[in-house]
């Protein structure tokens, strides 16, 4: 059985008395300095300092991941140039730049091309992953084929099949939403992209850490899969949240659904011990 721990902090102190070196891996999906309305952050910051902000932030976490863990973190395409100048000033060592293709209609734009994706760089502690499970989806198959497909396809750096849920209308069921069925966190990160990333990158009894936890989609999906997990949000409310989610597990939380999609990765049962049993989550 697996351990979370929640924790209402800011994540920097946190990340400051920290002491052990036991981090296998690292989502980060920080606010992107974009004006948002956070309770607890503000959103509009000169440039200079939000970066110096985040380069302690990946420094920090570098000190207490392990030997080869990894960190995956998640920014505008705009932003692609300072991510990945402070990952490698922090002593992580590059290996993708995941584009994240959106499903909703693009972000126009006066003078460029219209914007569809988000990036997440992927990056290790030293020059090679202690883990890196290669992972084989049942993508449809295009039109343009001849041929079904036996078994599926190895994922590449391009994902353009993870619904996000940052678009109101779009999200349905898997966005958490208050009485008046309006979504209680507008970043919400989809099961769907947190079960490729810690089936990826980790293996059961790992730990992996998300210093800004916001709804928990980390540590819901985490503990399904068997690995340990500490989420650490500033805002309480979103504490909550976390709280509740993990208490009973919502159907649309449930990775279960996906098994099948994974299906032909090689060894998938070791990394994936539940597979397709719906777990209990208390
Ligand atoms: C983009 S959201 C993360 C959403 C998350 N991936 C999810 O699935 O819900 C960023 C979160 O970081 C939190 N936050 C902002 N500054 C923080 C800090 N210094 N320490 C910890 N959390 C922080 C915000 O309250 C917000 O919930």
């Amino acid at each position: 059985m697996s351990i979370y721990e929640i924790v209402q902090r800011n994540c920097l102190e946190w990340l400051g008395k920290y002491s052990e070196k036991n981090i296998h891996l690292t989502f980060i999906d920080p606010p992107f300095n974009q004006g948002k309305d956070y309770r607890y952050f503000n959103d509009i910051q000169p440039e200079e300092e939000y970066w110096a902000w985040l380069k302690q932030v990946l420094s920090k976490v570098y000190q207490i991941t392990v030997d080869g863990g990894a960190v995956y973190f998640m920014q505008r395409e705009k932003n692609t140039e300072d991510v990945l100048k402070i990952l490698r000033e922090t002593g992580w060592i590059f290996q993708n730049l995941l584009i994240w293709k959106k499903k909703t209609s693009a972000v126009p734009s006066e003078f460029r091309f219209s914007k569809q994706y988000q990036i997440i760089a992927t990056a290790t502690k030293g020059e090679k992953p202690r883990v890196f499970n290669k992972l084989r989806v049942d993508l449809p198959i295009p039109p343009e084929y001849k041929y079904e497909r036996d078994n599926g396809v190895y994922l590449t750096d391009v994902w353009d099949d993870i619904r996000e849920l940052t678009s109101g209308y779009f999200a349905g069921d898997e966005a958490i939403r208050n009485s008046k069925g309006d979504r209680v966190h507008t970043q919400q990160s989809p099961v769907a992209l947190l079960l490729r990333i810690i089936l990826a990158s980790t293996l059961p009894g790992d730990t992996v850490l998300d210093p800004f936890a916001g709804t928990g989609t980390t540590l819901v999906v985490a503990h399904q899969l068997e690995r340990n997990s500490i989420g650490i949000e500033i805002d309480p409310e979103y504490i909550k949240v976390i709280e509740n989610r993990l208490k009973s597990l919502r159907p649309a939380d449930n990775v279960s659904q996906y098994y099948n999609y994974y299906r032909y990765t090689p060894d998938l049962k070791k990394i994936w011990p539940g597979g397709k049993t719906v777990m209990q989550m208390a």
